[in-house]
């Protein structure tokens, strides 16, 4: 099965510069306890941003090269997985909009704020295709820049 996880401003923007826009460790802390021994998949550019492998998770790179330091797949091979494993795709742009339409849950934060000059965007859900399980305000703590909600959207 495929799940989705992703966190976006108030117009979509999950990206600026090859990096995260915000400070946001409350989403972070949700993102670690949601994946956590869980197989995680992500492209090529996602991967260059963090600083190691996602720890306590099977880490698989989705790439047109080949790469020593991290398992690369096509995207044939994880939806050849994801017959028999829970994957979660966790970004960035390029790789949510190819999995949105195989996903059968997602999880989105929204981070409320309007990010000046964002390069990279969540994709649109549908809600044709998703119904909205479950929704959490959560007001920023000391280490967020801002208030966030949490939805979990499951496929109709
Ligand atoms: N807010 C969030 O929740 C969140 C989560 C994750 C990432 N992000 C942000 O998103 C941004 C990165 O996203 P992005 O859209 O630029 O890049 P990306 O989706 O992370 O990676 C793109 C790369 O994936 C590979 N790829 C794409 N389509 C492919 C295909 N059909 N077959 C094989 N490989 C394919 C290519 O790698 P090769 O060039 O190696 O072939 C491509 O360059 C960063 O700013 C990051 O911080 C945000």
């Amino acid at each position: 099965m495929l799940m989705m996880i992703f966190a976006c401003d108030l117009n979509g923007v999950i990206g600026k510069n090859g990096d995260l826009p915000w400070r946001q460790s409350t989403d972070l802390q949700f993102f670690k306890k949601t994946t956590l021994g869980k197989t995680v998949v992500m492209g090529r550019k996602t991967w260059d941003s963090l600083p190691f492998p996602l720890p306590g998770r099977r880490n698989i790179v989705i790439s047109r090269s080949n790469r020593d330091d991290v398992e690369v797949m096509s995207i044939e091979e994880v939806r050849g997985l994801a017959k028999t494993d829970d994957l979660f795709v966790i970004g960035g742009g390029e790789i949510y909009s190819i999995f949105i339409e195989e996903s059968n849950v997602i999880y989105r934060t929204i981070i409320d704020s309007k990010i000046e000059d964002g390069d990279t965007f969540a994709p649109e859900i549908n809600p044709e295709d998703f119904s909205l399980e479950s929704e959490e305000i959560v007001k920023a703590g000391e280490n967020d820049d801002f208030d966030m909600k949490f939805q979990k959207w499951i496929r109709n």
